[in-house]
Parts: structure tokens; sequence; C-alpha cells
């Protein structure tokens, strides 16, 4: 049988639950989940109603599935949100009686470490839990099967990288770069289609797989409106890589060629994008959107900027080790700690601090 080789399946994030996990390390996406706990549930609350459960093949079954669930923590928290508002809304209803089963869907591209997942699935849970490996740029489910979708932290990453950026003769070569940060019209026009065009397929599968008046949660990174996406902090943090790789190549540690070839699949976009998107698309509508802004915590100390380093890993390490072999990381990371030092005191730091993430709730129309 052919082995498939697409870059979506090495982006994942790092497995098991040692130092440098994804597991010990997601302490920033949790605090901004817990930041919207209640906005969630409220949300719930509100807006579903009792045909929103009755599902075409089973009544009795209310299905949900987190969308980029990662290795847990942070997936077992939001999942433990739905299931109580959903509780909550059948009781305040006076439908105690009428409680369906929960059958709580983990999806997460096919490399993620799914056992770790698995391992630290809660034990006082109240609902039935199956991993759901693929991309979520495409359908996963069958049609009209889903009632509840969510998804945290995981929009931003793109499908792959937009192949222009790659290519030495094309305009968008991103020669010694590893995102859009400072890099040509080009490479951001790439960096943009590539997307819009993803978010395209992601919603598009949505609202296939959805129920009727099913709903979908998305919490997800954005840049403030009317800011350039070269400006997100998020992105300038990732870009200091390439000053790390650049260093290693020059002193011949590692080819500079396996150093431009090198990009992130990630975009930060403005709510305004997300939206416009999904608002073509037929049967699905906005329901609730809030920002939600906060100051990232300032790189101050030594323990921020291994806070930082050790987070970046986690997040990146993959990608890394695939492109330059595993015996590198552990170098390209010392470097990037004290780069990351020397970037908490540039302008280009303090120039960068707002950020914000977009909260939606989608809902499927009925047809
Ligand atoms: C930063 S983690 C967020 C994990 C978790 N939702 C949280 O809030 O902590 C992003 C996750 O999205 C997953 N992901 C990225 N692209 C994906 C895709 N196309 N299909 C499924 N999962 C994807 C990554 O593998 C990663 O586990």
């Amino acid at each position: 049988m052919m082995k498939r080789e697409v870059m979506e399946d090495s982006i994942t994030m790092n497995g098991g639950d040692g130092p440098n996990s994804y597991t010990q390390n997601s302490k920033f996406q949790r605090a901004a989940s817990d930041q919207v706990k209640v906005l969630l549930s409220n949300t719930i609350q509100e807006k579903l109603t009792i045909e929103n459960t009755s599902n075409a093949t089973n009544q009795q079954v209310f299905k949900i599935v987190d969308l980029g669930c990662s290795v847990g923590p942070n997936t077992f928290a939001c999942v433990q949100t739905v299931v109580e508002a959903v509780e909550h809304t059948f009781k305040t209803l006076g439908l105690e009686s009428e409680l369906p089963e929960f059958q709580v869907f983990f999806n997460d591209n096919v490399n993620n470490d799914f056992n770790t997942l698995f391992k630290a699935l809660p034990l006082d849970r109240q609902y039935m839990a199956a991993g759901v490996p693929g991309s979520f740029h495409g359908q996963l489910f069958p049609k009209d099967s889903l009632n509840f979708m969510h998804s945290a932290f995981a929009l931003h990453w793109l499908t792959k990288v937009p192949e222009e950026v790659t290519k030495e003769n094309s305009p968008a070569w991103n020669k010694g770069r590893i995102t859009y940060v400072g890099s040509s019209h080009e490479v951001l026009q790439a960096y943009t289609e590539q997307f819009l065009k993803d978010i395209k397929a992601f919603f598009s599968a949505r609202a296939v797989e959805l129920i009727n008046h099913g709903l979908l949660a998305i919490l997800m990174p954005c840049r403030p409106e009317g800011t350039l996406p070269s400006d997100s902090i998020v992105m300038h943090i990732l870009e200091v890589l390439a000053f790390a790789l650049t260093d290693m190549a020059k002193e011949g540690l590692i080819s500079e060629a396996l150093v431009d070839s090198i990009n992130l699949p990630i975009f930060i976009p403005s709510a305004t994008e997300v939206k416009k998107v999904i608002s073509n698309i037929e049967n699905l509508t906005i329901e609730r959107s809030e920002k939600i802004y906060y100051l990232p915590k300032k790189l101050s100390t030594p323990e921020d900027v291994r806070f930082c380093t050790v987070h970046v890993r986690a997040v990146t390490e993959g990608i890394l080790c695939k492109h330059f072999g595993p015996e590198l990381i552990d170098e390209i990371f010392e470097r990037y700690s004290k780069k990351i030092e020397e970037f908490s005191k540039t302008l280009d730091y303090a120039h960068v601090e707002k950020m914000e993430n977009l909260f939606l709730l989608v809902k499927r129309n009925a047809i």
C-alpha cells in the first residue's frame, strides 16, 4: 500500500507528557479557553433548542466533536463545559428525564499522540469517547450527524505552506524567513489566499456534518482590525526562529538551502476575514461573535523567556524535526531562547503588544 505523505500529517503538537510536551506547555491556550468558558456555556444555553438535539438517526445520543483537540488536557475542560451546558439546558426546559447520552469525538491530524490523549481521559466523564484521525479541512463525519462542534486554537494552522513561497524562481519566494513577517507583499498574499481557501473548506465540511440547527463554537487567535498581518506578536515570536536558524547556517551547522526552504503553515487573520468566509457559506449563520482582547505577559524575566521558548518548541518541534532532523532540535531551541531574550528588548517587540482572540458561535440552518 502507498504511504501517504502530506504536510498536514506533521502538523501536530509534541506528544507524551515530558518537559517539552504540549500537555505540559499549553497553559497559554488553557488561559484563553478559561477566559471564554462562561461565554461558551451561556451561548450554548441561549442558542441550543431541543430541536437541536434531535438527530435523524438516533434521538437519544448527543454527538460532540472537538476539532484539533491535540493531546490534552485543554480539550477535556472544553468538552466538559459543553456537556454541562447542554445538560443544564435540558434541565432548564424541564426535560431532565430526557437527558441524552453523550458521545464525544476527539479529532486531530493522524500523527497526533492519541495514546497520550486516551490515557488522560477523565475517569469520571459522563460521555463515551472516540478518536477521529484526519484533517478537519475535509469532511470527517457523515452528513447531518453532529449536534455540537468545537474547535480552539487550531484554525490558524494551514493545510500547507503555500507552494509559491518555497520556490526559488517565484516572486513569492520567502528566502531566509519562516513566516510572512517582514516578507514581500507576494508572500503575504500567498499566505492570505491559502488561509481563505483552507477555512472555506473547514466551514463547508461543518455545514455538511452538522444536523439542522447544530452549533459550532470556534475560538481562535486573530489580529486586531486595521492592523497588518505582519504586526501580530504571535508571528513575530515565531519569526525569531529564523534568526537562530540563519546563524546556524552561517556557522555551517545546517545548509542555507534547508533554512530557505522551511516556512511555517500558520496565518493569523482578522475577525472580518473569517466572518466573511462564513457568511458566504450556504446554511451557516453566525449567532454570536465576540472579540477578547488581552495584553500578553511581557517577556521580562528569564522564566518568561523559558516559558515562551518551551511553548514554541511544543508547537513547532514536529515540523522542525521533519525538516532538519531530530539531532539539531536542542541546539535550535537553545539559540532560540537567546534570540527571544534579545527580541524582547527591541522596538519591534515593544510595538506589537495587543492580542485578540475571536469567539464565534455558528449555526447550521435547517434545510
Ligand atoms: C495549538 S493546538 C490546540 C489544541 C487544543 N484545542 C487546545 O486548545 O489546547 C492545535 C491543534 O490543532 C491540530 N490541527 C492543526 N491542523 C489540523 C487539521 N487540519 N485537522 C485536525 N487537527 C489539526 C494540531 O495538530 C494541534 O493539535
